[in-house]
């Protein structure tokens, strides 16, 4: 059975305002592998966002264990995760994120995570071959305006893809996207899914995105109440 990249062990969280602890996710037991597209199916308020959080750590689980390529890595301190997830994670949300003063190449490049430092070449040289790849070349040295919401999108997959992440955790990333945008960023996330040394993690409350997924699981008031992997080989 292949390793997984990422693992969940009975994960909890809780959030709590001094008075009342809410109980958002409750004993979540999840593997995500690498060459398949997973989508995390619930309602709003589900705990998607929370869960997505802790897998990109975000945020820490009140209990349970995350393991990365079979690290535990539950309690790094906040510097060690911020390295682990420049390295590991792309990040794509709900909105486009672009930053409207700097040009779309520069857009790309902030992903690096080192702020005023030089950027090597060759990572400026990926920066454009992405853009290219991803029908954006034209716009390279335009500022991001220029662009549609459905191009935007894709703008924020290149950059999340910079560092050429393992892991791909997208949280509603069509819910701001017409039917043909939206088809043209699940399709691309499903390619990028099946490449050997990538997987892509998709929250949604959308029923239309079901079909792209490879496995499909469902949450409810933060648990796991259904997952299309279980019974079959890995
Ligand atoms: N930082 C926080 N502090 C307090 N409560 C929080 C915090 N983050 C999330 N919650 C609560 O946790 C619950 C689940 O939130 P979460 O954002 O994970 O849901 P979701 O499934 O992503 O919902 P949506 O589909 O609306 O984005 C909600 O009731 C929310 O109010
Ligand atoms: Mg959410």
């Amino acid at each position: 059975m292949a390793e997984p990249i990422l693992k969940l062990e009975s994960i909890t969280r809780t959030f709590s305002d001094g008075r009342f602890v809410q109980r958002v996710l409750r004993d979540v037991n999840l593997a995500f592998f690498t060459g398949e597209l997973t989508i995390i199916a619930g309602p709003s308020g589900s705990g998607k966002t929370t869960l997505l959080s802790i897998m990109g750590l975000i945020l820490q689980p009140t209990e349970g264990r995350v393991s990365l390529r079979g690290r535990d890595v539950t309690d790094v301190a906040e510097e060690e995760a911020a390295t682990l997830r420049l390295h590991n994670f792309g990040f794509v949300f709900q909105t486009p994120t672009e930053i409207p003063a700097l040009p779309v190449i520069e857009n790309v490049l902030v992903a690096h995570g080192v702020q005023g430092a030089k950027i090597p070449a060759a990572l400026r040289a990926r920066a454009g071959e992405l853009l290219e790849q991803f029908g954006l070349a034209d716009y390279a040295h335009s500022l991001p305006r220029a662009l549609s919401t459905g191009q935007k999108q894709r703008l924020a997959i290149v950059r999340a893809l910079l560092n050429d992440p393992g892991l791909l955790l997208c949280d509603e990333p069509t819910s701001a996207l017409d039917a043909e945008n939206s088809e043209v960023v699940l399709e691309t996330l499903r390619s990028l899914a099946h490449e050997e040394s990538r997987g892509v993690v998709l929250v949604t409350h959308d029923p239309r995105v079901m079909p792209y997924g490879d496995r499909v699981v469902e949450l409810e008031h933060g648990t796991v109440t259904a997952d299309s992997r279980e019974g079959k080989p890995s």
